[in-house]
């Protein structure tokens, strides 16, 4: 005889994220109030560490004037897409774990930038189940975004982010100071998220990204620490309160032209930073919405002209690779990784979107024929 228990359970999870900068001020008391007397495991990004050495001893003398346990000198692990590679930091951070013994209540702390983060943030996850992470993002597309979010993973099977987890980190750190070392084109990238959050969820944000953008290409610290703190006040919101934290639906709401990004930063074997290759991504996806109608000339050429003006190439070989097929074939991926039907976000207007569930190679092949003829000279000046 059959019977059924069907239970249903609820569990509420709490999302802080910080904005300070120089978080290793020895009065900073973020850090300490976190950790209280728990262990903490300290993991920096190789490049963090290249561009401002002095972060290592910065972090040690802030542990020893606010009592921190540190189970050991700063793991400098290498960043960037190499971190996501294969399961290298994977191991690495899961042999740390052990070896320090780091428990559910204990800490991993990793200061870094989104690729490392996801890597960690994925062996934080499946040690022991889980444990604590807080994470220091250290790029402006990490603070913007990768950092304040609840994924982590790495790629596999020339997949981005094939392998990983939802998880909340225990909290979020992001700590400006880190920006000042960053290169020209990786302090641009962060601001291509806040475009597309701005175009999916907020008009006046938009039109503060179209008035400052002379001043955030040119390097603004302050006008860029507000447009990602603006940026990543919209990705958490939209997480904790958009009803699918964990993307338990067919939608990706937040993932306008990633289709397109995530398959270009593969083929272009990771030439192409994940920044670039959303702004190329965005083009795509708001000449689509053109295309079907969706949404008005005027408005994308205003998203077109805003991602010019703040110094991204809108046209990639990789659009054309092998007349467009393979970036078709990112369409399917992303229907697989998403499960179930595909469902595209596309705007409708300056802080609106729709879903769409189908999108044909004629459109899309339309579209990158147009960025081709508008862009690929200036591409290849890059
Ligand atoms: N988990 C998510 O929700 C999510 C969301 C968006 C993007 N991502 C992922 O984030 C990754 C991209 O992250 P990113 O743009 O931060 O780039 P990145 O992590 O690849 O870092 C770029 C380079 O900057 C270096 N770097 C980091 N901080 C620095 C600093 N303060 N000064 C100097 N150099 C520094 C790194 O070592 C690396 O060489 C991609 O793998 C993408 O898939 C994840
Ligand atoms: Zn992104």
């Amino acid at each position: 005889m059959n019977s059924r228990l069907d239970l249903s359970f609820v569990v509420s999870y709490r999302h802080q994220i910080f904005f300070t900068e120089n978080a290793f001020a020895a009065k900073n008391n973020i850090l300490k109030e976190l950790v209280g007397v728990a262990k903490v495991l300290p993991i920096i990004d190789a490049g963090v560490v290249a561009s401002s050495p002095d972060v290592v001893t910065d972090l040690i003398e802030y542990a020893k004037v606010n009592q921190l346990k540190l189970t050991r000198a700063p793991m400098i692990l290498t960043g960037g897409e190499e971190s996501k590679k294969d399961q290298a930091v994977v191991n690495a951070v899961l042999s740390a774990i052990e070896e320090d013994a780091i428990c559910r209540h204990s800490y991993v702390l990793v200061i870094g930038g989104g690729a490392l983060l996801d890597a960690v943030g994925f062996a934080s996850s499946i040690a022991h189940r889980g444990v604590r992470l807080i994470r220091m993002p250290s790029t402006t597309l990490s603070q913007a975004d990768a950092g304040v979010g609840v994924k982590n993973g790495i790629n596999a099977f020339q997949k981005k982010n094939f392998t990983g987890t939802f998880t909340p980190p225990y909290a979020v750190v992001n700590d400006f100071a880190f920006l000042k070392s960053l290169s020209p084109k990786n302090l641009r990238d962060g601001l291509v998220e806040a475009v597309k959050v701005a175009l999916l969820k907020d008009p006046e944000f938009f039109k503060s990204l179209e008035s400052d953008s002379r001043e955030l290409t040119a390097g603004n610290l302050t006008l860029i620490n507000q447009c990602i703190r603006r940026s990543a006040e919209l990705h958490a919101r939209h997480i904790t309160q958009g009803g699918d934290p964990f993307e338990l639906g067919s939608a990706r709401p937040l993932d306008l032209g990633h289709w397109v990004a995530h398959k270009c930063e593969s083929l272009s074997k990771y030439r192409l930073t994940h920044g670039e290759a959303v702004a190329i991504g965005l083009a795509v996806d708001v000449l689509c919405a053109r295309e079907l109608g969706l949404f008005s000339k005027s408005d994308s050429e205003r998203v077109i002209d805003l991602l010019v003006r703040l110094g991204f190439k809108l046209y990639a070989a990789e659009l054309d690779i092998n007349n467009g097929d393979l970036l078709m074939q990112g369409l399917e991926e992303f229907r697989e990784h998403l499960g179930g039907q595909l469902t595209l976000i596309l705007p409708t207007a300056i802080g609106q979107s729709t879903q769409v569930h189908e999108l044909s190679r004629g459109v899309v092949k339309k579209v990158t024929a147009e960025l081709q003829q508008r862009f690929s000279s200036c591409a290849a000046l890059s």
